[in-house]
């Protein structure tokens, strides 16, 4: 498998990384604009290059992870490489009729906005997939990927918006929580190493636990709120700050253009 990232930033670089400890055999080759980028590509034996379209013509699927400002002139830079390929662009919040719009007459084999987690890097992200166009086969090939670095879901135009909001902006909720949680810790006296340790273990330990029981988390909630008990006071406190509010204005902070 050849697979090309263009813009192997943030996302891009944490997809190839994914991807190359899932696909050990598979040709990667990273792009970006400053060769200093792709210094810790080569280091981990991942191919680079400067030259996007040289990069895309030398794959089979062409991920793009540049800044939604820079898409359309890059696509319109790799388009005499693109015929025949699958294209997988990373970039967040350009409506699907203006992405096939840019690539109509490309002769792609399949297009898809794929909307991944920097947790891809360790295959532990939770991916949307959205269909641009393209058959049942250039489908599974997408979702073979992007199940081999975390989970996938197929899903129409709004369902990307939200699982978007969800599970990759997602990301950056989780760690405030960590983040707000470790600083309760220390007030309560703990060291910071140990809080924000303990906040990431409890976190981690509480999405085992969940997805082991296969249960809702109220249920879960229920079994370690002694009634009168110091949980639940901690909890009813928490929501009388906005705790649930809170998190879902968050979720609905960004709407899409259409
Ligand atoms: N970060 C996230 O969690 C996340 C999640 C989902 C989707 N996304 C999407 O991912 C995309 C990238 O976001 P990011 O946060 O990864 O940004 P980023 O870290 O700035 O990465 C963008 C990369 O593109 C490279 N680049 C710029 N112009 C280029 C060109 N003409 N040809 C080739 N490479 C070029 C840059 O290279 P240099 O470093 O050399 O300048 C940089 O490495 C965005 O469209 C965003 O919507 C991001």
């Amino acid at each position: 498998m050849k697979i090309a990232v263009i813009g192997a930033g943030n996302m891009g670089g944490a997809t190839a990384l994914g991807l190359a400890a899932a696909f050990p055999d598979a040709r990667i080759c990273c792009t970006a604009r400053h060769a200093s980028t792709l210094e810790k590509f080569s280091a981990r034996g991942l191919q680079t290059s400067l030259d996007n379209l040289a990069a895309a013509r030398e794959a089979e699927i062409v991920i793009l992870g540049v800044k939604p400002w820079l898409a359309q002139g890059v696509l319109q830079q790799l388009r005499p490489a693109l015929s025949g390929k699958i294209l997988i662009s990373l970039v967040a919040g350009i409506p699907a009729d203006e992405m096939r719009g840019w690539l109509a007459g490309s002769g792609l084999s399949g297009a898809y906005t794929v909307i991944p987690n920097l947790a891809i890097e360790y295959r532990e992200s939770m991916t949307f997939i959205h269909e641009l166009s393209g058959t049942p086969e250039t489908l599974r090939t997408v979702r073979m990927l992007f199940d081999a670095t975390g989970r996938s879901a197929v899903v129409d135009e709004k369902r990307l918006n939200a699982g978007m909001m969800l599970a990759s902006c997602g990301t950056a909720f989780a760690l405030r929580y960590v983040r707000a949680a470790a600083e309760g810790g220390v007030e309560l006296g703990l060291y910071p190493r140990e809080a924000i340790e303990a906040a990431l273990q409890t976190v981690k330990g509480a999405a085992v636990l969940l997805e082991a029981r296969g249960t809702h988390p109220e249920a879960e909630i229920d079994r370690v709120t002694t009634p009168g008990g110091i949980t639940i006071k901690g909890l009813n406190a928490m929501e009388e700050a906005g705790f649930t509010a809170a998190v879902i204005a968050g979720l609905k902070a960004w709407s899409p253009k259409k």
